[in-house]
């Protein structure tokens, strides 16, 4: 594969890249990384779209839901650890798939990875939004309907999904929060960590209580049926005779369409490496990081599902605040406010670490000459900051936030983050076999069933979403390859390096041809 299109940037120029001016602060040890994980992880899955999967999905297997998505995820993580060991720099899966799989799958990637932060982002916001909402309610305060949330939905009525008006024009509160966490970050890294920090204790303490506190309201009766939509859900794109399990109105449901749902709620564990240019330590600190922030969220995850669901019936849950409200149905009002003050604090530090890695990535980008470097690459001189894109992502993020349905976001964003980790699985594979020698500061156990393991449960869950995410899916990608093939394909440094090389070679084969025949002669 000769093509500029699979150039492959070479391991020792990315680790050699590092060394180059204009690099980020070293500034995070293992447990500011850590804590970047949980802070990624815990938000507006486990406090929001956790009601509507236990509701219309998966009922009280949701426990098990949780536990699909986590071991999906866990294998994704342990290839992800893999690689941000070895390539510590910023871009994360991006950087790996360029080094390994070549240009066209690193354009690929880094433009998915924009599905899972940028618009990502933007589904977190809009739950912030639905906390936001229920606090002021607490207090009989209340956001004029008019901006209070986008201006359509999806609504199943007759068993037909149709779109319908909310009466709303945008949400306000998601553009606010979005425009406070831009400003924050553009400040710095370090003092976003620092806020990120206190977010996280705030948000474990208040998923501890809704545990403990919970589960003196457990009623096992609820329980049961454990499964009321079966234990399925799979729909290899759209065909009836390839449906595994219950459809509803064309779309998946069942214990593993709750998995597709909650995959969001894991979304994040990868953002500690995207953060690996800044760890002080990368090759050990970054795997411990990833590792250890998914397996604390996953038990938590579990228990929090069981809890909810053995409190309140599950097609009584509410789909807009579902754990605060399943205590306010209780009559715990107090536990109600502290749960929401909880579950906004939890969703902003979400947003903050989904906002700080995505100009990362575009940074990573425009270094490799795959993004306008003038304006991508641009690092404050004073804040240390890449400020014009965090500025730009913002924006994304905020427009995204105020007009889109939470639910078409998140089905969104999963597919294109199960689409990403398949990638990263693949990438590890191929690099074991390209690079048998690389130092490998961590390594994935059980190769290469660790890997394709994660490729097979992530392809699982992307069928286990309802089918038109795939034709958003390719529509995102075609926009990225107008992108790629307009501009960054021209602009490619690896390219344009590579361009200068070969005609060094074919001047110097002119040159030595002639001398070389005349050395004959002689
Ligand atoms: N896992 C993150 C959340 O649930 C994205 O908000």
């Amino acid at each position: 594969m000769s093509s500029p299109l699979f150039a492959k940037k070479p391991l020792a120029q990315i680790l050699g890249e590092m060394e180059g001016e204009g690099r980020l602060k070293r500034v995070l040890g293992p447990w500011g990384l850590t804590a970047l994980g949980v802070g990624a992880i815990i938000g507006t899955g486990i406090f929001v779209l956790i009601g509507k999967a236990a509701h219309d999905q998966a009922g009280p297997a949701l426990m098990l839901s949780f536990v699909v998505a986590g071991i999906a995820c866990i294998f994704a993580a342990l290839c992800y650890a893999e690689f941000a060991a070895m390539v510590p720099v910023a871009g994360s899966a991006y950087t790996y798939a360029y080094a390994t799989l070549g240009e066209l799958f690193a354009w690929i990637i880094g433009w998915d990875l924009v599905l899972e932060y940028a618009v990502g982002a933007a589904t977190v916001a809009h739950g912030w939004s639905k906390y936001f909402q229920a606090l002021l309610g607490i207090f009989h305060l209340h956001v004029p309907t008019i901006i209070s949330t986008a201006p359509f939905k999806y609504e199943v009525q007759e068993k037909v999904s149709r779109i319908v008006g909310t009466g709303s024009l945008f949400d306000l509160p998601a553009v606010a929060i979005t425009a406070v966490i831009t400003t924050i970050l553009v400040l710095g890294i370090k003092e976003s960590a620092r806020f990120n920090a206190t977010m996280v204790i705030v948000k474990l303490s208040v998923v501890f209580l809704v545990i403990a506190l919970g589960a003196f309201y457990i009623d096992p009766a609820n329980w049961s049926p454990f499964a009321p939509k079966g234990f399925a859900g799979i729909s290899f794109f759209g065909v009836k005779e390839w449906t595994i399990g219950g459809l509803e109105d064309g779309k998946p449901v069942g214990m593993l369409a709750g998995s597709a749902m909650i995959f969001f709620a894991y979304i994040g564990f990868d953002a500690v490496s995207t953060q690996s240019e800044e760890a002080k330590n990368p090759k050990r600190d970054v795997p411990f990081g990833i590792i250890v922030s998914l397996i604390v969220c996953t038990i938590l995850y579990v228990l929090v599902a069981g809890v909810l669901t053995g409190m309140i019936r599950y097609d009584l849950i509410d789909k807009d605040a579902p754990v605060s409200n399943a205590f306010m149905q209780k009559g715990l009002t107090w536990a109600n406010t502290v749960i929401t003050i909880g579950a906004i604090t939890g969703i902003t530090s979400v947003l903050l670490v989904m906002m700080l890695s995505q100009p990362r990535i575009c940074l990573a980008m425009a270094r490799d000459g795959l993004l306008p470097k003038s304006f991508f690459a641009s690092i404050h001189p004073t804040f240390h900051t890449p400020w014009k894109s965090t500025i730009l992502t913002g924006l994304f993020v905020g427009t995204l936030g105020a007009l889109l349905p939470i639910d078409i976001l998140a089905e969104l964003v999963n597919i294109g983050t199960l689409l990403a980790f398949a990638i990263v699985c693949g990438a590890v594979l191929i690099m074991r076999k390209t690079n048998p020698d690389a130092v490998r500061p961590f390594r994935v156990p059980l190769m290469p069933w660790t890997a394709i393991l994660g490729i097979a449960t992530c392809f699982m869950l992307m069928c286990s979403l309802p089918v038109e995410n795939w034709l958003r899916l390719f529509g995102w990608l075609a926009v990225g390859f107008v992108i790629y093939f307009g501009y960054s394909r021209k602009n490619s440094a690896l390219n344009l390096r590579n361009i200068i090389a070969a005609d060094r070679a074919s001047a110097a084969a002119l040159e030595t041809g002639p001398a070389a025949a005349a050395a004959g002669e002689a």
